[in-house]
């Protein structure tokens, strides 16, 4: 019986069980008949093209699995994800469930997020960015400072597993006060490992459910990223335990170690707040990891945009090695508008992020029943013509005009599920490309390809290739 329940989840038994105001809608073909076609194209990495594709052949609503529907309107963005009669999709998100927890990502229950949310909130505040800024930017210099050392050895750098390893040092320093050094010693932490094995694993468990349980069980290199995704949660426990014991004050845990969680009435177990650390590891340093190693792509190919930049850094910092101000950064103009335009071009969280009704609601003009789900993604989104025109080209003055399309930028998303370290990502990002152009004349090494850097689309997308080999100079004055 379990079996059947499983392969009927995964092929819909008759077309007529479906809401006909789903099924109505087109798609391709494979898209229609399962969520097979999906589960593959997500294990090459390549689901968030294909729809882009889809949508171009099909229009602004296209079924991309049986029960599903993605929209390419910004429109439908808001209508979707600021209405509170959708709630995330539950095979979806079950599948994201790090180990055994419930957390701010996955939580369904709008009143359970809210209080979560509440609770975490305060660790990526204004205040707490404000507090916690010049431990980034010492790890920025000391990146950079790295990078000018290697630049004199005659060979082109990897800022690729440089970037994630800032990226992961940033947010692990954020949350437990410890700096774990793996820009200092130029060597990945052992935990990067363990936190790169879970993304697999989702797919994996969206496919085959059960994987949730028996994952670690399986034999081979399936089973392996889940026996690595429990490596990581034993020593997320250890973490805590010892924050726990040392009182640990950051402003992410100060609040989270004694504060009660409204809808539990308790404070969070230990494995509880592990798996929240876990979820903020991850999703705090590859995303913004592979924004910057975008942005370098998009910006270094083009001398106009570089020189652009520089002037606009130069009159706003005159001083060489410093590691520019937040607040300054985020009043620049050109700079911002690189930002935007790598967000949009190259956004890191590529895929559908899908709904369920839990009303009938209406979306881009089309009656969606209760129990349809339904998506945006920001790859489609961002791509579009009609919002973007000419949207391969990487061009930063659409951000410049007064009637830039503000509203079909969302690679944060929006409403009350958006990313929650989305200004703890942009600062980051604008003082990280900051520094950089002030610092380094850059170029590409001639072996990169646009294969290289197409976007492996995982819910959260990085370069297939796994690298970005730059030559780097000192600027010279
Ligand atoms: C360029 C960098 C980033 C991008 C593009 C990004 C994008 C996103 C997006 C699109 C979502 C919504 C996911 C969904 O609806 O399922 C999200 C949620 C989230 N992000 Fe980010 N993110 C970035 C950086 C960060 C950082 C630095 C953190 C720090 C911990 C973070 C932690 C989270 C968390 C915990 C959620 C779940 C929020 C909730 O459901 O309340 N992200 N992010």
């Amino acid at each position: 019986m379990a079996i059947i329940n499983y392969f009927s989840t995964l092929i819909p038994p008759l077309p007529y069980a479906l809401p006909p105001a789903v099924a109505k809608h087109p798609g391709p073909f494979l898209a229609c008949a399962s969520s097979l076609w999906g589960f593959y194209l997500n294990l090459q990495g390549r689901r968030a093209h294909e729809i882009v594709k889809a949508h171009q052949r099909y229009g602004r609503v296209v079924r991309v699995a049986p029960n599903l529907l993605s929209f390419s309107n910004p429109q439908a963005v808001r209508e979707i994800y600021m209405n509170p009669n959708f709630t995330k999709s539950s095979r979806f998100y079950i599948a994201k469930h790090i180990f055994n927890e419930d957390m701010l990502l996955t939580f369904r229950d709008p009143h359970r997020h809210r209080q979560r949310r509440k609770l975490l909130s305060r660790g990526f505040s204004q205040a707490a960015l404000v507090e916690f800024e010049p431990q980034i930017a010492d790890k920025i210099n000391l990146l950079l400072r790295h990078w000018g050392r290697l630049a004199q050895e005659n060979n082109p750098i990897d800022v690729y597993p440089w970037a994630h390893m800032l990226g992961f040092d940033i947010i692990y320093h954020l949350m437990f006060g410890i700096d774990p050094q793996s820009v200092k010693t130029g060597k990945e932490s052992k935990v990067m490992p363990w936190l790169r094995a879970w993304r697999p694993t989702f797919n994996y468990k969206e496919m085959v459910p059960p994987l949730g349980q028996y994952g670690p069980y399986i034999p081979g290199r399936v089973g392996s990223y889940f026996r690595l995704v429990q490596k990581w949660k034993n020593y997320a426990m250890d973490i805590v335990r010892d924050c726990r014991e040392t009182g640990t004050k950051t402003p992410f845990l100060s609040r989270v170690l004694g504060g009660v969680d409204e809808s539990l009435g308790r404070p969070l177990t230990d494995s509880e707040l592990a798996e929240e650390c876990m979820g903020g590891m991850f999703g705090g340093s590859g995303t913004t990891a592979n924004t910057f190693v975008y942005a370098l792509w998009g910006i270094i190919r083009d001398a106009s945009i570089v020189n652009r930049l520089r002037e606009e850094l130069d009159e706003a910092f005159p001083d060489p090695d410093i590691v520019p101000d937040s607040v300054t950064c985020a009043q620049l103009p050109f700079l911002n508008a690189v930002l935007s335009e790598t967000l949009r071009r190259y956004p890191t969280i590529t895929g559908l992020l899908p709904r369920e009704a839990q009303e009938d609601v209406i979306v881009d003009g089309i009656c969606i029943p209760k129990g349809a789900n339904v998506a945006t993604g920001n790859l489609t989104v961002h791509l579009d013509e009609t919002s973007f025109p000419d949207p391969l080209t990487f061009n930063p003055d659409r951000w410049l005009a007064s009637d830039a399309p503000r509203d079909a930028l969302v690679p944060f998303s929006v409403g009350a599920r958006k990313c929650i370290g989305m200004n703890l990502a942009e600062l980051e990002l604008r003082v990280w490309l900051a520094a950089f152009f002030k610092r380094f004349d850059a170029r590409l090494d001639k072996s990169m390809t646009e294969n290289d850097m197409d976007i492996y689309d995982s819910f959260s997308a990085s370069p297939r290739g796994g690298r970005l080999l730059v030559w780097l100079e000192k600027r010279r004055r």
